[in-house]
């Protein structure tokens, strides 16, 4: 288990993306919907480094990769359609792994009216997505590992750390039943 982006690391990073959305959406109308929960830390962070006015709202996603679906199908419902029409609309995740989601939910947001529909996520995976498709932008790419923290968890565990800690799984899943216990000898393990 070890820090593989430091909060130091996370905060420039989004600092420089802040400056990317200043830059292409300078003057206009601006939402940014963050897909939960995994985003609530990350979208925070960015709207209070923006120096654009900007609107935000949270969308709750259930995403089924069902037996009967093809591999990779994700069928999302989304509940409460943001208000978008006449916006410009940057939707915000916490991790890009296959692109399933991000893409499925894509998909439905053309529909809400929106006059342009982006995507932007912390965490990109690179070698994992699906061809063909990518994020518009993206704060850090990172290779093929399991990574919690910063709104990231693991059976709902280690959201609350302000680093992304690579976890690994076998020992995770070893420390079940003592999660919390588990969360901080992490945290005392990791640099905070
Ligand atoms: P897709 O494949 O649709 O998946 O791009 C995106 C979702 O997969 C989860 N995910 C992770 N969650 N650590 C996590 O805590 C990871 O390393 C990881 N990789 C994928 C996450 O829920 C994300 O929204």
């Amino acid at each position: 288990m070890r820090t593989l982006i430091s909060t130091e690391e996370l905060r420039t990073g989004i600092a420089g993306l802040a400056r990317r959305l200043e830059a292409h959406y300078q003057g206009q109308p601006l939402t940014i919907v963050a897909l939960l929960n995994g985003s609530l830390l990350f979208l925070a962070d960015l709207v209070r480094e923006l120096r654009i006015p900007v609107e935000y709202d949270t969308l709750r996603v259930s995403a089924y990769r069902g037996e009967a679906t093809t591999a990779g199908e994700v069928r999302v419902e989304v509940g409460q359609v943001p208000a978008v029409r006449g916006r410009h609309l940057l939707l915000l995740d916490d991790i890009l792994d296959t692109g399933a989601t991000l893409q499925a939910v894509g998909q439905l947001a053309l529909g809400w009216g929106a006059l342009s529909v982006r995507t932007a996520v912390l965490l990109w995976k690179p070698d994992r997505t699906r061809a063909g498709f990518r994020p518009d932008d993206y704060v850090r790419q990172i290779p093929d590992v399991f990574v919690v923290g910063y709104g990231l968890d693991y059976n709902l565990q280690y959201r609350q750390l302000p680093q992304i800690v690579e976890l690994d799984l076998s020992a995770a899943e070893a420390g079940q039943g003592r999660s919390e216990e588990h969360t901080s000898e992490l945290q005392s393990r990791v640099d905070i």
